[in-house]
């Protein structure tokens, strides 16, 4: 195979640097109906007719909940250090709130034993959107008892897997769930309310802050953090209008979720912009802003894309785009946003919980699967995180999005986003060339 070489000279990483690659509960599992499960709000977005490519569902997903061995045993083989999975909240609260059900927090012993075993340390997300559905009919993230409930069911995973999980995530890119979930209405649950989708904001972070206090309530010593994607947003051109609008740009991608959690307050920009009637600024209560900002351990970043503003507040391509319409390919953002959430938030410990791209993948009849694209994309990347960490940001960790292809929300499973080919008509696993690059990038620490 041909794998694309890099620019000049060796780069290395430290020693210590965490090699790994991401997954998330829905987009993998399957077994929706097993040992107990709850529906999902994803359950009931893709089962209608319109909402997903070709109808697809996570039903079966890569069946990751009864192959989870292999998938465990082909981790190993990859080299991988650290392995970022989701706790699916149906499984563990079939009805989102009482007593757990056992056979959910079993599996999920099961897989953490597994990687124990061998030698992959696990970074748990507590939520990666499949809400469960008996919530949702209850209001939702609209309602605020939602947070509360989530701190609950953080509470007994915690209690249950605490042993064995070092380091939590909370709640995976609320700014999805509020963009996609609530303004768009591509991703469940499919609303296009603005004013709603801004109090969800707010209850996301304040489930985010409850959890931290409800880990720290058990007297572990596992660290936690938020999963954030962020958007660097740049003028489109020199003027100062797009200046002005790139700024409230980012105060709607970014600081509202970076500013809550790391300063203790929401930006003053983006209140004004919502305005003092908006069903968030009226959802903040005394006290919410102390719980979101409780300490956290490290922050988890998820880059893709840059955004180009222009003066009038729209938005503007510069770069290629992926298959995926809203990815344009920037490297050097990787760079600036690195840096930029060291200058302004401080030395807090970072991690890369997503970064990736989807590739039109093919099994070729030599059993291979040829996405060198995947493999450029992943060492630019790196080559901007590696300059990072030269320049001071406490980055300690990588993960590709993805392990595996697997269930793309709305795109189903056209888009593959995996190290590792998926057939989903057996199930059958095959590295991809990104995936044998990957290991030998993990094997030197570098390339
Ligand atoms: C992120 C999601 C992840 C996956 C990638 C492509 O926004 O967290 O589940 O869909 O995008």
């Amino acid at each position: 195979m041909s794998i694309p070489t890099g620019p000049a000279g060796p780069l290395r990483f430290p020693d210590t640097f965490g090699w790994g690659a991401a997954t998330s509960a829905y987009q993998i599992e399957g077994a929706t109906k097993e040992d107990g499960r709850g529906e999902s709000v994803w359950d009931t977005f893709s089962r209608v007719p319109g909402r997903t490519r070709n109808g697809d569902t996570g039903d079966v997903a890569i069946d990751h909940y009864h192959r989870y061995a292999e998938d465990l045993d082909l981790m190993r083989d990859l080299g991988l250090r650290s392995y970022r999975f989701s706790i699916s909240w149906p499984r563990i609260q079939p009805d989102g709130t009482g007593t757990p059900n056992q056979r959910g927090l079993d599996f999920y012993r099961r897989l953490l034993d597994g990687l124990h075993e061998r030698g992959i340390t696990p970074m748990a997300t507590l939520f990666h959107w499949d809400l469960p559905q008996a919530l949702q009919d209850a209001g939702g993230w609209e309602s605020r008892d939602t947070a509360q409930r989530f701190a609950d069911y953080a509470d007994v995973v915690f209690r249950a897997l605490g042993d064995r999980v070092p380091a939590w995530l909370t709640i995976n890119e609320p700014k999805t769930v509020v963009q996609n979930g609530y303004l768009t209405g591509h991703h469940a649950p499919g609303r296009r309310d603005p004013d709603a989708a801004y109090l969800v904001a707010h209850h996301l972070q304040l489930a985010h802050g409850l959890a931290v206090g409800a880990l720290r309530a058990t007297g572990s010593d596992s660290r936690i953090g938020p999963a954030l994607n962020l958007h660097p947003c740049y003028p489109a051109d020199d003027s100062p209008q797009a200046a002005a609008a790139a700024h409230l740009y980012d105060g709607y991608e970014n600081r509202l979720y970076l500013d809550s959690v790391l300063r203790g307050s929401y930006p003053e920009d983006l209140l004004a912009d919502l305005g003092p009637h908006s069903r968030m600024a009226q959802g903040i209560r005394d006290g919410d802003l102390k719980i979101i900002s409780a300490p956290i351990d490290l922050l988890a970043v998820q880059y893709y894309t840059p955004i180009y503003v222009t003066a009038d507040g729209g938005t503007a391509h510069r770069w290629a785009t992926s298959e995926a319409e809203w990815q344009q390919i920037y490297p050097e953002g990787m760079y600036d946003l690195l840096t930029r959430v060291t200058r302004d938030y401080g030395p807090i410990p970072l991690t890369i919980t997503e970064n990736g791209l989807p590739t039109p993948d093919t099994l070729g009849t030599d059993d291979t699967v040829q996405d060198n694209g995947r493999i450029t994309f992943l060492r630019d990347h790196l080559t901007a995180a590696h300059r990072a960490i030269a320049d001071g940001v406490p980055l300690e960790s990588f993960h590709v999005w993805s392990l595996l292809d697997n269930f793309e929300w709305d795109q189903g499973y056209d888009q593959r986003w995996g190290l590792v080919y998926v057939d989903y008509a057996t199930q059958r696993r095959v590295l991809k060339n990104s995936a044998v690059w990957y290991r030998s990038v993990i094997a030197d620490g570098g390339f």
